[in-house]
């Protein structure tokens, strides 16, 4: 398996710490993104990659690298301390370049392993966005360590070794997952603009080159009966209201 590490924190202490005893029970290839060292430039907020293509990005050549390593992992590690009760800039300045992805999800087959440190609050609450983030990415599963004070406490450290087994079984499963009905909302809303009269031409071009505009949910993972029917009326209901 190949699992991509993006690290969030400016320092390899305490968050890096949960990072590698939750590598220690993976199998497989690792890389590491430090986002300390690789110098993105802030977002400064062009929208070129959600309106003319995410090529546009004037960042392209710091961002796309590390898209290409996701696409081409397994598993995705990503992680961050709590700085005043969010992500730290570095990774949130890394979020800001993937907006795009929210317009044209691709990472239906990832799986992702959240893991967030803190002094004392917020860790819940970070993972969550994070999660959240992943989710608007397509990816299909997330698994969060949310730890304070470094995992050092025993309770922790099981907590820490038991979700990266689960996140490890996961992947090396290669099951995909039902979405949520939230995941197919996002979906469908983002599929029914990209048939709009005045689309933005790079989601339109997305869609429709990929064929994601003939799925009901990322190819590859199932929908039951109910999901898919719910899926195929939030379209229909989205095409109603965006004519
Ligand atoms: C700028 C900054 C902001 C922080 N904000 C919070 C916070 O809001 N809540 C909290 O409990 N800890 C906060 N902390 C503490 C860190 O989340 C905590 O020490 C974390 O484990 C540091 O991870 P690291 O060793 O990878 O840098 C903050 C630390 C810094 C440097």
């Amino acid at each position: 398996m190949k699992y991509l590490i993006i690290n969030g924190s400016p320092r390899k202490k305490n968050t890096w710490k949960m990072v590698e005893q939750a590598r220690s029970k993976l199998d497989g290839e690792f890389e590491e993104i430090h986002l300390m060292k690789e110098k993105i430039p802030m977002c400064n907020g062009c929208f070129n990659c959600i309106m003319e293509g995410e090529e546009k990005c004037p960042h392209f050549d710091k961002v796309n690298p590390i898209i290409e390593k996701i696409r081409s992992s397994d598993g995705i590690i990503i992680a961050s301390p709590v700085y005043a009760m969010n992500v730290s800039a570095l990774l949130k300045n890394f979020i800001d370049h993937t907006a795009y992805l929210y317009h044209r999800p691709e990472f239906f087959t990832k799986k992702a392993l959240i893991v967030v440190s803190t002094a004392g609050a917020g860790q819940k609450k970070v993972a969550k966005y994070i999660d959240e983030t992943l989710r608007h990415w397509g990816v299909n599963k997330s698994y969060k360590i949310p730890i304070a004070c470094g995992g050092k406490d025993e309770l922790e450290s099981k907590k820490i070794d038991s979700v990266a087994l689960k996140f490890k079984e996961d992947v090396e499963s290669k099951k995909l997952h039902s979405p949520k009905f939230i995941d197919l909302l996002y979906f469908n809303l983002w599929k029914a603009l990209a048939f709009t009269k005045d689309p933005i031409k790079a989601d339109k071009d997305y869609w429709f080159n990929t064929g994601l505009v003939n799925y009901d949910y990322g190819p590859g993972v199932d929908l039951n009966i109910f999901k898919k029917t719910f899926s195929k009326l939030l379209f229909f209901i989205f095409r109603r209201i965006m004519k």
